[in-house]
């Protein structure tokens, strides 16, 4: 990780700064995302969501995480973490700062249950840094237009995963 570079909660920054990053990080339509409705009405956590500040405390990069479900077809929703949007700014790209992000946002699940974690992603990434796969996803579905490939799942057991599901927000 580039020296100089700090991880605070996302919590302690203005939630417009966030939004400018984001802005630059992905395209305009990013709203559009088929992940926005997977998390649609749900608020990120923000013991697992991250900002990081460079040494001039410029915003240079961000994660949240939020409370999704499986809805299965026999009617149950097993709760999961939905990763993600990770974004870093395109000129601090490549110095580890995305690395550092997931990291620590993994690091912050809790030890004694931690819950399954989802994302759509490159699998290439997620899967060798973290061990994110596509391999227990292939029956899942998503409200919207996805790459299967792309949906990406991590568990200490993934035995016990469904196989089939649709992942929506997680409804109390
Ligand atoms: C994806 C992203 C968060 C990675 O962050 P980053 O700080 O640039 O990446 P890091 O510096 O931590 O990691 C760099 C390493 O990961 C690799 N890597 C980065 N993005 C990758 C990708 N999408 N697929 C495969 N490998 C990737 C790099 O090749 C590099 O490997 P090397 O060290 O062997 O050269 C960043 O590029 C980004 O914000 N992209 C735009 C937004 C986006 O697409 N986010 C992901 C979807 S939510």
């Amino acid at each position: 990780m580039s020296a100089g570079l700090t991880l605070i909660p996302l919590e302690n920054v203005d939630p417009a700064l966030v939004d400018a990053l984001l802005d630059r990080a992905f395209e305009p339509e990013r709203k559009q995302r088929t992940a926005y409705k997977v998390r649609e009405g749900t608020d990120w956590l923000p013991g697992l969501s991250f900002a990081a500040i460079d040494a001039e405390e410029h915003l240079v990069g961000t994660i949240q995480c939020w409370p999704v479900a499986l809805n299965t077809p026999d009617g149950k929703a097993v709760p999961m973490i939905m990763v993600g949007p990770v974004a870093v700014l395109p000129e601090y790209q490549g110095l580890g700062y995305g690395q550092a992000l997931m990291s620590a946002a993994i690091a912050s699940l809790s030890p004694e249950a931690p819950l399954p974690q989802v994302m759509i992603g490159d699998p290439e990434y997620y899967g060798r840094f973290w061990g994110f796969s596509n391999v227990g996803t292939t029956g899942w579905q998503l409200p919207g237009p996805f790459e299967q490939h792309r949906l990406l799942v991590r568990c200490d057991n993934p035995a016990v995963l469904p196989r089939e599901g649709t992942l929506g927000p997680w409804r109390r």
